[in-house]
């Protein structure tokens, strides 16, 4: 049936049934709230990547477009945790706070928990949830995200829990509601889903194959942002670098820059993330010739050994991967790079360790997100037969870090006592007088200020290096 109902309905079809199912949970609510004598809230707890965050704000968008108001306590009448399933981790954080969710609903038995994101889509999860997590109300995965008004309808209209897992889907609906967390800056996706399969990684199955949106829907999307006060944006993919590739007229991601950085009143440009494999030259020329687009590259290596990094489905090898950074760094001398690592991944010797130091003292990162290898069941390095020794794996994660650390730090501290253009993102938390902002190159800056200059780009002397912050002052 759902099958059917998928192949049937256009997007626009679509988009069309999920707003009538707004109006009739907008009743339901409504009716509830009179009820109660109250207005109902709801919370939106979100794991994991910017994708995820973005989801959420399509989540929050509904539910408050159908009459919840937004509370950050997971005390409220609807509580979703959307998940993340990358390392196994995230999974038991899940379950553990669900613990803490059931206690809560004793309380408010009215309360509807739902649980929807990647880690839903991992078999063996929604059995689990079944047997043991009775009080959920809804689970839903990453494909039919936009039927969330519907499946809303569905758990509020029905007893017991109501469970919509779909294998896959080639469908983008567009212009659903979505409730932004920034006012000045925003998530946009330009895809979904990935066709690496890295050996190590999920993510291929619980997000599904690789579909690019429309060139013109994300510069829709974007023109009607910067209309609502939005100035920076980052566009989200999983693997950013081969966007437009599937499209029936091809596009590439370099042209989508170009196309996007023609926005008028948009300031920023940020992309995540990128794979090596697919970085092209005209990649890094575009974003030498767009000035809107910052000066940042977030470029997973994974592994500085290319042994590893062909047992890890890779694509490239250390040089090939060093050749990139020396291209970017001729293109664009002042760019920030930022890497993901991964340490202990099945059969990594001292050697193959000692290639990824290497490659992290040659490159110098900005910053590194360093993971250590978590076994994800029915990924191909999940059955390879010589998984690390704990014990040593732990030695290199702390003998990486330490070297990530200390380079981090010698980064900053080279910028101090220059003058970089920042965006104005926020006030500060601890000092009212301070306003918090963003370098091109992503550190975060504090200076003397106030909330009418949120949104606004200024010229700021970074007069301290304090590690992963300065402190500064306006020259224009
Ligand atoms: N174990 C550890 N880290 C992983 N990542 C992806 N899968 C795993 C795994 N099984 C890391 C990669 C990726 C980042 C988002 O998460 O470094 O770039
Ligand atoms: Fe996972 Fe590799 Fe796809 Fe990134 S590119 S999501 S690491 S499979």
């Amino acid at each position: 049936m759902r099958d059917l109902e998928q192949q049937i309905l256009t997007g626009e079809e679509e988009k069309k049934l999920q707003y009538e199912y707004m109006d009739k949970v907008r009743q339901i609510v409504k009716a509830k709230e009179e009820e109660k004598g109250r207005r109902l809230t709801c919370c939106v707890k979100t794991f994991g990547c910017q994708m995820n965050a973005r989801d959420s704000e399509k989540l929050v968008g509904i539910l408050t477009d159908v009459g919840y108001v937004e509370t950050e306590d997971e005390h409220a009448d609807f509580v979703i945790y959307n998940t993340c399933t990358v390392r196994e981790n995230a999974n038991n954080k899940v379950y553990g706070r669900l613990g803490y969710l059931s206690t809560y609903k004793k309380k408010n038995p009215d309360m509807m928990i739902a649980l929807c994101g990647c880690m839903m889509q991992e078999e063996g999860v929604v059995a689990k949830l079944q047997k043991s997590y009775r009080f959920v109300n809804l689970i839903f995965g990453t494909h039919n995200i936009y039927k969330f008004a519907e499946l809303l309808y569905r758990s509020l209209t029905s007893d017991g829990m109501i469970v919509d897992i779909w294998k896959d889907t080639d469908k983008i609906v567009e212009e659903l509601p979505v409730k932004r967390k920034f006012s000045f800056k925003s998530g946009v996706n330009i895809m979904f889903g990935c066709n690496n399969f890295c050996s190590y990684c999920i993510v291929p199955y619980v997000r599904g194959r690789e579909r690019s949106r429309e060139p013109q829907d994300i510069i829709r999307e974007i023109k009607g942002l910067v209309a609502d006060g939005v100035c920076e944006i980052m566009l989200l993919g999983q693997n950013v670098n081969s966007y437009g590739k599937n499209l029936e007229h091809p596009v590439t991601f370099a042209e989508l820059l170009r196309m996007v950085n023609e926005i008028d009143g948009l300031k920023r440009i940020r992309f995540m993330t990128s794979h090596p494999k697919d970085l092209s030259d005209d990649l890094i020329l575009a974003m030498k010739e767009c000035d809107k687009v910052c000066k940042h590259m977030h470029l997973p290596l994974q592994s500085g050994s290319s042994r590893l990094l062909k047992l890890m489905n890779r694509h490239y090898d250390k040089e090939q991967y060093l050749t990139i950074v020396k291209k970017l760094r001729e293109a664009i001398p002042d760019i920030a790079l930022t890497t993901d690592i991964i340490v202990g991944f099945p059969g990594e010797t001292e050697e193959d360790f000692m290639e990824t130091l290497d490659v992290v003292k040659q490159v110098e990162y900005d910053s590194a997100f360093t993971f250590i290898y978590s076994k994800r069941t029915g990924t191909p390095a999940a059955a390879m037969e010589n998984q690390c020794d704990p014990k040593e794996v732990k030695e290199h994660f702390d003998m990486l870090l330490k070297e990530v650390q200390a380079i981090s730090t010698k980064k900053a501290m080279a910028l101090t006592g220059t003058v970089q253009e920042v965006l104005a993102e926020e006030e500060n938390e601890q000092d009212k007088r301070l306003i918090t902002g963003r370098l091109s190159n992503n550190s975060i800056v504090h200076f003397p200020g106030d909330c009418s200059m949120i949104g606004n780009l200024y010229q700021v002397r970074l007069t301290e290096c304090k590690g992963f912050y300065y402190l500064g002052e306006i020259v224009s």
